[in-house]
């Protein structure tokens, strides 16, 4: 197998998999605020968050992999680009871990009667998601090479 070649597929596979994650929230964040209604906004939130979990450990394992290909090359933590690793690495992780009641809310709001209330919680969620994914980008693109 040809080293870069490899290592490129994985880059793309990263890189569809946070296009999926952040274009999934922006899209439910903005149908949120919008006249769909709730009981298909809900269906549809339903299916994004089995696309998140999948997307998510897509990200986890070809990060890992990016991380590889630097090999002995990878940059200390105390260099610009270590440190900006290091908070990606914690803000994904916060992520991860805020996404859990996020799946959970969203499996329960489906089963309770539909409200405006509902329709603005679910609007709040996907908002706050599409953020932490576009600060996490902000770092990505830090340690992005060409
Ligand atoms: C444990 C999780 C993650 C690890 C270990 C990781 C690791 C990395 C590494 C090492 C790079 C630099 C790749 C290179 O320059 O060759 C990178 C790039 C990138 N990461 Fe992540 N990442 C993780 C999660 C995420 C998440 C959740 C997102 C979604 C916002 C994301 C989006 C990106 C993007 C857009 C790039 C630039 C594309 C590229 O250079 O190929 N990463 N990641």
């Amino acid at each position: 197998v040809d080293p870069h070649g490899f290592s490129v597929a994985i880059r793309w596979l990263h890189v569809a998999a946070m296009a999926i994650a952040l274009g999934g929230a922006v899209l439910l964040a903005v149908a949120a605020r919008g006249r769909a209604g709730l009981d298909g906004l809900l269906a549809i939130s339903a299916t994004y968050e089995r696309s998140f979990w999948l997307a998510a450990g897509i990200l986890v394992m070809s990060g890992i992999g990016n991380a590889a290909a630097f090999g002995i090359g990878l940059p200390e933590p105390a260099s610009a680009w270590g440190a900006a690793f290091i908070a990606k690495l914690l803000l994904v992780a916060l992520l991860v871990v805020a996404s859990v009641p996020r799946t959970v809310a969203i499996v329960h709001l489906a089963a309770l009667p539909a409200s405006v209330g509902t329709q603005r919680t679910v609007a709040t969620l996907y908002a706050v998601t599409a953020l932490a994914l576009l600060a996490i980008l902000a770092f990505a693109l830090r340690l992005a090479h060409g």
